[in-house]
């Protein structure tokens, strides 16, 4: 029987709402409650600030009252012992075994995986597929958002040092624009393809694929599969579609596609920055696992954020949450968090089938700073929605420019989460500032490996564990399966839809 959480959540409802100038009376004890450093290896940290956020004591002490009724820890201890925590599946999600914690069966073959794929990277780097400049990767959704996250986020020419030791190119889109830039970047006597996709079935990839094949094909490539490295949980259709076995990357059924940035699919971040460095990624990520796994209550720093975001959901109604990256580097952070927190989250039942008894997942959205603040921050001061925002950004810049550049940056975005928690009155209501807004700030020392591994493990936990509270499964996604099968039927030749596709087909002759 579904655990009921209705009493922990009638009890959060029923508490006053707290201001957050109120909260402030004692800064230095509301930082030592919720602005937290997190330590990665050798000095290195974040800090989570979540002190501009109205989190209480009251609504603290309730949210690890709904944890407990939500069954919280044997839900992560289920997560992390390879359990079948993916019902509707019936399957484990073992991310987390990928960075080595977890069950040690699963731990045992992600490193062997691991150990073939860094041969395999370190061959090629050495010459063994020939000159390499180009890679050309081939994905969709989780076999492509966090890879291009990543290589942007790391393998950037910034200054004197980094800059890729591969030129990647992430391609998703079926629309051929995307493939013909990629194309017009790269030399075919020098590219190599990865096709990534755990299905090896999805129409996109594969119909991109074949044409990056083709395309080498008519640039002379003798053998052009000689050149595909292929990315995967179904090794045996990637073998079916030509890509040799000594060449095929495995990984396991039971890591989901947006969680898969840690396994093979990875793929283009080792060839972009060298094994070590993806292997700290890994560790970066591992280190917030065992902080996630060990740590109880409000100390645990994704499990707070869910209770902050659970707030805002089902206490304020908001029905959406911002992420600013003050860093060009995490510019892609945004589309990334967007699936993971909504293609996880965004459900209307329970694991148990039942209709969930309140909202799921917000819209989370979001923008790079200091851009976003000169077009969407305006309805985040005066407008009429409560938006909890969150501000990412770096102490050490990323470039080698004149230090006012990072001054400036970083002076914008803490100026933001100032201006939205104190406002400012006016005589003139079009000049008010209602203030009273929240935000969050996780601060990184540096964009490193590491603490972007750290900071991504933390949002793969914080969408758990706002799943466990909500009672919902954030490891199925059957929402985008009809979308596919009517595109399937419409590429079969069916012309029998509802009057306004009929006539959407007919015109761009289609039907
Ligand atoms: O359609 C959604 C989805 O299944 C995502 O969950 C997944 O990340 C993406 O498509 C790509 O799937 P695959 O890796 O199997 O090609």
């Amino acid at each position: 029987m579904a655990q009921s959480t209705k009493a922990e959540w009638d009890r959060l409802k029923s508490l006053p709402k707290p201001k957050l100038d109120a909260l402030f009376a004692d800064g230095a004890a509301r930082l030592e409650a919720l602005s937290t450093r997190f330590e990665l290896e050798e000095g290195e940290g974040i800090r989570f600030d979540w002190s501009k956020t109205h989190l209480d004591g009251a609504h603290l002490d309730g949210f690890e009252a709904l944890a407990e009724a939500a069954d919280f820890t044997a839900k992560r201890a289920a997560l992390f012992d390879g359990a079948i925590v993916n019902v509707t599946e019936g399957r484990a999600a073992e991310h987390t075994a990928q960075r080595g914690v977890g069950k040690p069966e699963s731990v045992e073959q992600a490193h062997g995986y691991h150990s073939r794929m860094a041969a395999i990277v370190e061959a090629i780097h050495r010459g063994a597929m020939g000159e390499v400049k180009h890679l050309i990767h081939v994905g969709i959704g989780g076999s492509a958002l966090g890879p291009a996250l990543a290589v942007d986020a790391l393998a950037r020419a910034n200054g004197e040092e980094g800059g890729a030791m591969v030129d990647v190119h992430v391609v998703s889109n079926i629309d051929g624009c995307a493939l013909e830039q990629a194309f017009a970047a790269c030399d075919p006597a020098t590219t190599m393809l990865a096709v990534a996709s755990k299905t090896f079935t999805t129409i996109e990839t594969m119909t991109n694929a074949e044409s990056v094949i083709a395309w080498m094909r008519e640039a002379g490539i003798a053998d052009p599969y000689g050149r595909v490295v292929a990315l995967t949980a179904s090794p045996d259709k990637a073998i079916e579609w030509g890509v040799d076995e000594t060449r095929v990357l495995p990984f396991s059924e039971s890591v989901g596609g947006r969680y898969s940035l840690w396994s093979s699919i990875g793929f283009p971040v080792a060839m972009a920055l060298g094994w070590p460095d993806f292997a700290e990624m890994l560790e970066g990520a591992a280190t917030m696992d065992r902080h996630f796994a060990d740590t109880e209550g409000r100390a645990n720093l994704p499990l707070r954020a869910a209770f902050a975001d659970q707030y805002y959901t089902r206490l304020r109604g908001c029905q959406t949450r911002a992420v600013f990256a003050y860093d060009e580097r995490l510019a892609l952070l945004p589309d990334y968090l967007q699936q993971l927190e909504m293609e996880s989250n965004g459900k209307s039942v329970t694991s148990e089938g039942a209709p969930v008894d309140g909202p799921t997942a917000p819209i989370t959205w979001g923008g790079v700073g200091t851009d976003a603040q000169h077009a969407v921050f305006q309805l985040l001061h005066q407008g009429t929605n409560l938006v909890p925002v969150d501000f990412i950004a770096s102490i050490a810049p990323g470039h080698d420019l004149a230090p006012v550049h990072h001054r400036i940056l970083l002076s914008n975005c803490f100026a933001q989460g100032a201006a939205l928690m104190a406002g400012k009155p006016s005589d003139d209501p079009a000049r008010a500032y209602p203030g009273d807004r929240p935000s969050a700030t996780i601060l990184l020392d540096a964009v490193t490996p590491a603490s972007f591994g750290a900071l991504i493990a933390f949002h793969e936990h914080r969408t758990f564990a706002n799943a466990v509270l909500m009672g919902i499964n954030p490891f199925d996604q059957f929402g985008v399966e009809l979308g596919k099968a009517i595109a399937k039927q419409i590429e079969a030749g069916d012309t029998a839809f509802d009057a306004s596709t009929e006539a959407l087909l007919a015109e761009a002759g289609i039907a």
